[in-house]
């Protein structure tokens, strides 16, 4: 919680609240200038219709629908499937809030290790993941088939861990203060 004597910042108005049939054409709207082979709006339908095994949020900032993601779990094992913020609204934390919703949930949920692909190139998004303890593990050859590009696979192993848990305190005083 933000102490009374915080200053007021953009990002602390930021609302998250899972994501609906509703939403999903804000969502498609970011996708389709995020992202080269968008998802299409029966995937998203399909996602956030398996509520016991996915777990998607919006992010809206004045009524606007800011950002997204999404968190898949199997057995002990969770998966980041996306997470975007449309394109003026990015650099102001928003993705790292969603993101860190996202991993508590997993935590919350008993992952042990949660996984995640993202290009080989796209370096703004690894230094978030880096940030919070996604390690590169591998690499996926060709696995954006639209551009031939690689995927850099990275992980979070003991998520239950003491150090992890530290790791999500210092991050939360950090969203929370931006
Ligand atoms: C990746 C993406 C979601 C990030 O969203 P965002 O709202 O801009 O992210 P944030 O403002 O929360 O900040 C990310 C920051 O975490 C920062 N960060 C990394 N380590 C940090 C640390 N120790 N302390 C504080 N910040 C840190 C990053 O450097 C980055 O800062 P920048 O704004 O200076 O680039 C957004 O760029 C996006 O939608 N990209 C297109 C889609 C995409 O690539 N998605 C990822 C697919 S895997």
């Amino acid at each position: 919680m933000r102490a009374p004597s915080d200053p007021p910042s953009v990002p602390a108005e930021i609302e998250l609240s899972p994501m609906r049939r509703r939403h999903v054409r804000d969502v498609l709207a970011i996708e389709r200038v995020v992202y080269p082979r968008p998802w299409s709006a029966a995937l998203f339908f399909s996602e956030i219709a398996q509520r016991s095994s996915r777990y998607y949020l919006v992010a809206h900032l004045h009524k606007t629908l800011a950002g997204y993601g999404g968190l898949m779990c199997q057995q002990d094992e969770g998966h980041i499937t996306t997470l975007a913020v449309r394109p003026e609204f990015q650099h102001q934390r928003i993705g790292s809030r969603v993101l860190f919703a996202l991993v508590s949930e997993a935590r919350q949920r008993g992952m042990a290790s949660l996984a995640l692909e993202v290009r080989v190139a796209n370096w703004p998004a690894q230094r978030l993941y880096s940030w919070f303890g996604f390690r590169p593990v591998g690499v996926r050859k060709n696995y954006y088939s639209e551009t031939g590009e690689d995927a850099l696979v990275m992980w979070v192993d003991d998520m239950q861990g003491e150090e992890y848990g530290a790791r999500l305190g210092r991050i939360e005083v950090a969203v929370r203060r931006a």
